[in-house]
């Protein structure tokens, strides 16, 4: 299994073959993804077990049954949830990285990786005009950014309040509605509790934060506040300036969940929303979304990454070592996590091939086409949008459907492989939504799915 071998050689030529052709798929096409458990189960049938297979055989398997059931994420055609869209550069080092068993855990077992790594933290930060001295790590996804970073935020709530005060005490969030699931999913695992702040217009403002904290019973126990720059559904950009203040006056820990709409900080046309973003205590954003880094891909920044050091540097007599040069950047003491691949690097190696000038252009054609789909959706009678797109996002409604018609004609959109395209909910109501994200998606796609609707 460890040698290089006949078997590894015929490995090496098929994997790499299949690899090779999936990296020259141009576009990726769309595949089915839901199947009927039995039909999967029979065709793996008889793989795993105590004896060898050809790996042609189970390549083969692979090739024929599990990838044609999985859509393709990274399709210019998949238009629901948070696309992905790797770059080729991105996708060829990721291999590189699984060749070379990286253990990012350290600086003393992986200072080269951690470097390149950091110099991409470091780039987004100054995106970003957090100070000199940010910093973090890259974990698997915003959801383990989210918890590791409000894991910090709590423990500093509770050394500022003392032990005595912050017995028993139920620490609180401040979020609005339209925060991520994974937002509300930490906040029960760290058993914190949502402060409801009341949007305006599904966005978080400073305003409707101070009232929310001068009307609270109990605004000491108010530990942060959650904004989002680009909310999933919506793409909505909170007022970051505003809610920075009022955590800033409060002396809130301010996090920004960036998870899907971050990467905007590399478009100048929209680059003025994140202004108050540089105020953060802690950001996140998820290369593997529009920073085009295959999955899974999550940048955690700190304002003051001694503090987040405080809190998640694990103590172990077997680790002692990592921790005895002081000033060595170690990631698995930024996040919940040790053990860590390094994550980062194939989005280095995409930034340095490409230039950041790439990037900013792709992520702007994401907007453009988001911009120029919803005039489309206002020149036709039968559609309606739901609110001027601020990023990758568009909403809108088929005037008369009810939710089984849009099912149906995701369906049928999805049957006939012309886009993944699932519908979502408006306060209540479902609705039709772009998600753009890959710079191949066109117009003329647009135009198809939507003739659909007539
Ligand atoms: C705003 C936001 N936060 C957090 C997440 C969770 O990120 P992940 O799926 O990488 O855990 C998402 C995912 O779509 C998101 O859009």
């Amino acid at each position: 299994m460890h040698s290089v071998d006949a078997t590894t050689e015929s490995m090496i030529r098929s994997v790499l073959a299949y690899a090779e052709n999936r990296l020259r798929l141009d576009p990726v096409p769309l595949d089915q993804g839901s199947r009927d458990p039995a039909e999967l189960d029979a065709a793996l049938q008889g793989l795993l077990g105590p004896g060898p297979h050809n790996p042609d055989q189970v390549l083969g398997v692979y090739a024929s049954v599990v990838a044609p059931a999985v859509i393709s994420a990274d399709s210019p055609r998949f238009l629901g949830f948070i696309p992905a869209a790797p770059t080729k550069a991105a996708l060829l080092f990721d291999m590189l990285v699984s060749c070379a068993s990286i253990q990012g855990i350290s600086w003393l077992e992986a200072a080269g990786a951690i470097h390149a790594e950091n110099q991409v933290l470091r780039l987004i930060a100054d995106r970003a005009g957090m100070p000199a001295g940010a910093g973090g790590c890259f974990v698997s996804g915003g959801s383990a950014g989210n918890l590791s970073a409000l894991v910090v935020a709590r423990e500093v709530a509770k050394r500022k309040a003392g032990p005595a005060a912050s017995a028993g005490r139920r620490w609180r969030v401040a979020v609005s509605e339209d925060a991520h699931s994974s937002i509300t999913n930490t906040l029960r695992i760290c058993e914190m509790d949502p402060l409801i702040v009341r949007a305006d217009g599904h966005r978080l403002t400073g305003l409707g934060l101070r009232a929310a904290i001068d009307a609270d019973g109990d605004p000491a126990s108010i530990a942060a506040v959650v904004a989002t720059s680009g909310t999933t559904n919506a793409g909505i950009i909170d007022d970051l300036a505003g809610v920075a203040a009022v955590a800033r006056e409060h002396h809130l820990w301010f996090h920004v969940d960036g998870a899907y709409g971050g990467a905007g900080l590399f478009a100048p046309s929209v680059r003025s929303r994140y202004d108050g973003i540089e105020n953060a205590d802690s950001f996140i954003v998820d290369p593997h979304k529009w920073l085009f880094a295959p999955f899974d891909c999550a940048a955690l920044l700190y304002r003051e990454p001694s503090t987040a050091r405080s809190v998640h540097t694990q103590d172990a007599s077997y680790l002692d070592v990592i921790h005895d040069t002081p000033g060595e950047w170690n990631p698995t003491d930024y996040a919940y996590h040790l053990t860590r691949r390094a994550r980062g690097l194939p989005l280095w190696f995409s930034l340095s091939v490409y230039g950041t000038d790439a990037y900013s252009e792709a992520i702007e054609a994401a907007i453009g086409l988001a911009r120029q789909t919803a005039d489309e959706i206002r020149s036709r009678d039968n559609l309606e949008l739901i609110r001027e797109p601020e990023l990758g996002v568009v909403l809108f409604r088929r005037r008369g459907w009810d939710s089984a018609q849009y099912n149906q004609w995701a369906a049928q959109l999805l049957t006939d492989q012309i886009a993944f395209i699932p519908p979502s909910a408006w306060e209540g109501e479902t609705v039709a939504r772009f998600a753009f994200l890959h710079p191949d998606t066109s117009m003329d796609l647009v135009i198809q799915i939507l003739d659909r609707m007539n």
